[in-house]
């Protein structure tokens, strides 16, 4: 392989126009290196593209990847991050999450392989796991997908394993833990009109858009009853990625294989009603909260081991909850100048 010796390197970013792909695609820019963009602006805004290089169209198009291919044979990796990812939608519309998460990133691997650009970084999830018992998990832990969304995660990991030990393609499976909050300049965040997560929820009950913040489930196994998360600042996660692309062939050597998982999370368990204390002090007023039962598939939750991702990845969290929620709410104050919305 070559390529990945240069300082500056060129990546090409699927999903790029979302949230986490705007905001990795700017970690990438910041650290001397250039994405180049495919995204179907599906749910991506156009706003969050800037004035990046931009392939407006679907990761299954194979003659669109080989024109971008064509264009750019300076590519040294792939960020695949494009996918459908709203777990409820995923339950009522299963055929479109397996036919655009699994079927088409199968088309884009394949043709990547083809194409002679086989270093593929994919977005996968925390939501594979298992419920364990002191709710820490590492990269070994038992997995038990529970939904169609985080099945569509659990059998692209299976697919990119497989391909990897078959043929040259190479793989590194990043499991985000929870994201939030904007990147430093709140050029990107949260774009979904009524954002459905939960510090999305608190910066409307905040900002007097909802009556009151609903916890949902107080009545879990963890040490105040209520869903335990492991919330990652964007930016660090953004850098997780900037980190993998750069030290790609390093981290599989390292491990010896040619595919390689890890856990993106901070390492720290916090619980809802820990987040909302959290985002009082942050906010500096207390917010209305209410108590409901938890809806019909919410987990309890997990938090990340990120022992790997430190050791092999080379890659720590270093922003703090305080700084997310910060950014978050900054975020929600200036959006609709971006979006045109609030
Ligand atoms: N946000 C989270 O909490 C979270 C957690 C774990 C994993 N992930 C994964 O991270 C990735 C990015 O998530 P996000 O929160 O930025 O989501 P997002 O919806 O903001 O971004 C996904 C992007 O993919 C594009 N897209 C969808 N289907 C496409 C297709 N067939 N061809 C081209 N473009 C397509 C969309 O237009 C959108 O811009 C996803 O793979 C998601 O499953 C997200």
């Amino acid at each position: 392989m070559v390529g990945l010796g240069c300082l500056t390197m060129k990546v090409l970013v699927t999903g790029g126009a979302g949230y986490i792909g705007s905001t990795t695609c700017k970690a990438l820019e910041e650290a001397g290196h250039t994405p180049v963009v495919l995204d179907s602006l599906l749910t991506g805004p156009r706003a969050f593209v800037k004035d990046r290089i931009f392939y407006e169209g679907d990761i299954a198009d194979r003659t669109l990847v080989a024109r971008i291919v064509e264009e750019h044979p300076d590519i040294d990796s792939t960020i695949h991050m494009a996918a459908r990812i709203v777990v409820p939608e995923s339950v009522e519309q299963p055929y479109e999450y397996y036919r655009d998460n699994v079927a088409k990133s199968l088309e884009l691997f394949d043709q990547l392989n083809t194409l002679g650009k086989p270093r593929v970084l994919f977005s996968s999830s925390a939501s594979l796991y298992a419920l364990v018992e002191n709710f820490e998990v590492t990269e070994g832990s038992p997995l038990a997908p529970g939904s169609p969304y985080a099945r569509t995660k659990h059998v692209m990991e299976m697919c990119l394993t497989d391909m990897a030990a078959a043929t040259d393609l190479r793989a590194v499976i990043l499991r985000y833990f929870n994201p939030i909050g904007s990147d430093p300049d709140l050029e990107s965040g949260i774009y979904a009109r009524e954002p459905s997560h939960v510090l999305g929820q608190l910066v409307m009950a905040a900002q007097g858009q909802k009556d009151a913040f609903t916890i949902t489930g107080v009545e879990h196994p963890t040490r105040d009853g209520t869903g335990i998360r492991d919330y990652v600042h964007i930016w660090d996660l953004a850098r997780a990625h900037v980190t993998a692309v750069e030290r790609f062939d390093a981290v599989l050597a390292d491990v010896d294989a040619p595919s390689a998982i890890f856990n993106v999370g901070t390492g720290d368990g916090v619980t809802v009603r820990e987040l909302v204390a959290s985002f009082e002090r942050v906010f500096g007023e207390k917010v209305p909260v209410k108590e409901a039962p938890p809806r019909p598939g919410d987990a309890v939750g997990a938090f990340a081991n990120v022992d790997r991702a430190r050791e092999i990845l080379g890659w720590t969290a270093d922003l703090t909850i305080d700084d997310a929620i910060a950014s978050a709410l900054a975020w929600g104050n200036k959006r609709r100048g971006i979006l045109g919305y609030a």
